[in-house]
């Protein structure tokens, strides 16, 4: 039975409002924008986007731009001040989330062509002799799946410098669509499931290859021109600014030039399960088992978890039912490779209740916390990963659907 025209992942604006309990949340982000400074201006050293120092997570291409969902930067740092110059590729209005070491995460807007200046002598937790905890470190990621920004440079004080932080030793690649994107939660990407799962866990990279709209099977779904089973081999991700920079050629992801990933999660397949998309449940299923039969090539020694799907609620009578999304294929890709041993199947079923999810059809900030919290614990009953305690903030601002005192 299928009451519910299953989950509408129509893309459409990309910077949303925040929405807390149905209402507008009102939101000030502090205006960190100062003037333009040229190379090593007054009391400021510069660096290039290319600077060994920086650290990319996620996907850049060559020009620095950022691509799909919640990608970032990270450095260490000596001195009492940061700044980022942003370059024309940047979208408009884009909210960055950045932290300045184990501090809470701070938000801003930015733009094109302008300079932000994110650390500043009176910035909580600055003061190097309280610290025990040193280098100084910055990190900065990109809130919306869908904007981006493009590094230029970064700027210190003039007496000081940008250190190298090495990378932690181990790494998750998050393949997906919406859900995985955090599409409809508060912060979007960075209160998605994959990213709490990933921040969540502690001491792990992570990149998130997750597109709202996208279906695995490579063909065009809702709006977006190709599949997964050919976009995640490409830097930049389906979105229009990706065409008007790339049109239909966009830069491939050289996987040789990136540390491998030891687990890959998969979460895809609800948009193929949409009529609008007309993707048959064959095509799925030869689309998914190519999908992991590539990134098992890529990543020869990764371990892959794939996720059942869980798709919308309607009600019967007296009572709630969940839709479910190509339960026999997914359970077909993990038989497939199951001899092989490097293919695990996650269910979620029972997991998320009805009103996990919020008006757009898609989990809520609690939703994606409940999913992201099993898939921790499957991760570390399943493979061994550890918690850390790093205590560092995960999910900013947690929007609380209905609660109460
Ligand atoms: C970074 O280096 C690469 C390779 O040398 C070059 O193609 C690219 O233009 C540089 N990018 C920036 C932003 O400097
Ligand atoms: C940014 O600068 C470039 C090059 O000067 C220019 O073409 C572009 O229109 C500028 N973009 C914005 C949003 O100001
Ligand atoms: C800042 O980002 C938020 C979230 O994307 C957006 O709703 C808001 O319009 C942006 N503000 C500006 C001034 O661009
Ligand atoms: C940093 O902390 C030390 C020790 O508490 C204090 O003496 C110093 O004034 C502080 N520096 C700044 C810039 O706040
Ligand atoms: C799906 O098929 C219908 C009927 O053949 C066609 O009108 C529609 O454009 C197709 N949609 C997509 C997204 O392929
Ligand atoms: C979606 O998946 C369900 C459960 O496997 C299946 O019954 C249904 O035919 C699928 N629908 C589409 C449009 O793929
Ligand atoms: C997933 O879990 C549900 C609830 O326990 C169960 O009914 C279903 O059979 C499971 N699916 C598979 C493929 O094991």
């Amino acid at each position: 039975m299928r009451f519910l025209s299953v989950v509408s992942l129509l893309v459409s604006s990309a910077a949303g409002i925040i929405l807390q309990n149905g209402q507008v949340r009102d939101e000030h982000y502090p205006d960190t924008k100062i003037a333009s400074l040229s190379t090593n201006s007054n009391g400021w050293k510069t660096y290039g986007a290319n600077a060994t120092e920086i650290s990319y997570k996620g996907r850049w291409d060559s020009k620095k731009i950022s691509w799909w969902a919640a990608p970032g930067i990270k450095f260490g740092f000596t001195g009492d001040k940061v700044a980022i110059s942003f370059g024309q590729h940047t979208s408009p209005g884009v909210l960055v989330a950045y932290r300045l070491s184990g501090m809470d995460w701070q938000f801003t807007n930015v733009t094109a062509n302008s300079t932000h200046q994110f650390i500043s002598p009176s910035t909580p937790g600055l003061n190097e002799t309280q610290s025990w905890q040193l280098p100084l470190t910055f990190e900065m990621r990109v809130t919306n799946w869908g904007l981006g920004v493009q590094l230029s440079n970064v700027h210190v004080s003039s007496s000081s410098k940008l250190i190298k932080l090495p990378d932690y030793g181990r790494r998750i690649e998050f393949i997906g669509d919406s859900l995985m994107a955090g599409m409809y939660a508060t912060y979007e990407a960075i209160s998605g499931f994959a990213f709490n799962t990933g921040y969540g866990l502690g001491n792990t990279e992570f990149s998130i290859t997750a597109y709202p709209g996208i279906c695995v099977t490579d063909k065009e779904c809702w709006g977006n021109p190709r599949g997964q089973t050919y976009q995640w081999f490409q830097t930049s991700d389906t979105s229009g600014r990706a065409a008007e920079i790339y049109g239909t050629k966009p830069e491939r992801w050289n996987f040789k030039k990136h540390p491998a990933a030891d687990l890959v999660v998969i979460n895809i397949g609800t948009n193929d399960n949409n009529t609008h998309n007309n993707v048959t449940n064959e095509q799925y299923l030869s689309s998914y088992l190519k999908l992991v039969g590539d990134v098992h090539e890529v990543y020869p020694k990764a371990q892959i978890v794939i996720m059942s799907l869980w798709e919308g609620w309607y009600s019967v009578g007296n009572m709630w039912y969940q839709n479910k999304g190509f339960e026999e294929e997914i359970f077909q890709v993990y038989q497939h490779y199951k001899g092989a041993g490097f293919v695990h199947y996650f269910n979620t079923t029972g997991i998320l209740q009805h009103n996990d999810n919020g008006p757009g059809y898609h989990p809520h900030d609690v939703g994606h916390i409940k999913v992201a919290s099993h898939l921790m614990q499957y991760i570390r009953l399943k493979f061994g990963w550890e918690f850390y305690q790093t205590a560092v903030e995960v999910q900013h601002n947690t929007l609380y659907w209905n609660s109460g005192k």
